[in-house]
């Protein structure tokens, strides 16, 4: 596989990284991840808009304009015969002697990658996914895309060691995300919940997508927090990432949404989306 390392295009073996990288001491950086779909990028646009607020609210300066980076992705892209999967960005602010403010003039690192990933036709689409709910462990600055992700790795292992492939996170009785991904539910009156944007939740862009096509459905949205206790009681329940787009939940804690099937809507929500993406 190739690698976009610092500008340049090279096999995984020969790119590597100082062991006095800020991101790996001191989980000092930020990334992005972009699906690939056709061999083409998903709502780059927003991605890339994103990822200038994570570098700008750490402090790094952005490496590159949203054309070079663009153009990086593709041809990343390209080099790797990708056609389903994702692009995955990290910069960090660089290396240096270990101190924890950092100098003003370090050179960030940025690293690039693709995964091929089954997407459309993964089978957690016709099986759904099981979700198991967790305490919310991580900082006070959510919306920040931040390398920092050891409170979701684990909630990911107590989550996996439950049979469950996403977590919910809890603070004060309140769903505030997924380990990797937005939360939505469907009430009984067919309103689509999800919370509202804070420091509390990264501003998810297939969140931001699939909001427009309900509301282009003519579904009612509610952006608020969700109880724990209203997920159990939710006529459907997904949740949104670039990784996965839409994903039906069909049980929480053990326990089933509606009929334990992935929910109707959620199923035309993943298809409109789809078309978006294509
Ligand atoms: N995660 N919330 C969290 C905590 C996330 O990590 C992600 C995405 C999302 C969804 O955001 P988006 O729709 O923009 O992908 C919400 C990526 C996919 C990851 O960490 O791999």
């Amino acid at each position: 596989r190739i690698i976009h390392l610092d500008g340049a295009f090279v096999p995984a073996a020969d790119a590597r990284v100082s062991v006095m990288d800020r991101g790996f001491l001191f989980a000092d950086g930020i990334y992005e991840v972009s699906a690939v779909l056709d061999g083409r990028l998903v709502d780059n646009d927003a991605h890339l808009a994103r990822l200038d607020r994570s570098l700008e609210a750490i402090g790094i300066p952005n490496p590159h304009t949203p054309a070079d980076w663009a153009r990086l992705q593709l041809e990343l892209v390209r080099r790797n015969g990708l056609v389903e999967g994702v692009v995955y960005i990290q910069v960090t602010r660089g290396a240096a002697e270990r101190d924890f403010a950092p100098a003003p003039d370090l050179a960030p690192t940025v690293v690039m990658f693709t995964q091929a990933k089954t997407i459309v036709d993964a089978p957690v689409q016709a099986r759904g996914a099981r979700v198991v709910t967790r305490p919310d462990l991580r900082w006070a600055r959510r919306d920040i895309k931040s390398v920092g992700l050891l409170a979701q790795v684990m909630a990911k292992r107590e989550a996996a060691a439950a049979g469950a492939s996403e977590v919910f996170m809890v603070e004060d009785g309140l769903v505030t995300e997924g380990g990797s991904s937005t939360a939505f539910i469907i009430t009984s009156q067919g309103a689509v919940v999800t919370r509202p944007l804070s420091n509390a939740v990264l501003p998810g862009i297939t969140r931001l997508a699939v909001m427009r096509l309900a509301a282009d459905e003519g579904l009612t949205l509610e952006e608020r927090a969700i109880r724990v206790d209203e997920t159990y009681e939710a006529e459907e329940v997904f949740f949104t990432s670039a990784s996965n787009f839409v994903v039906p939940v069909v049980s929480i804690d053990g326990r089933n949404i509606g009929d334990g099937c992935p929910g109707p809507r959620t199923k035309r929500l993943m298809a409109l989306y789809v078309g978006l993406a294509r």
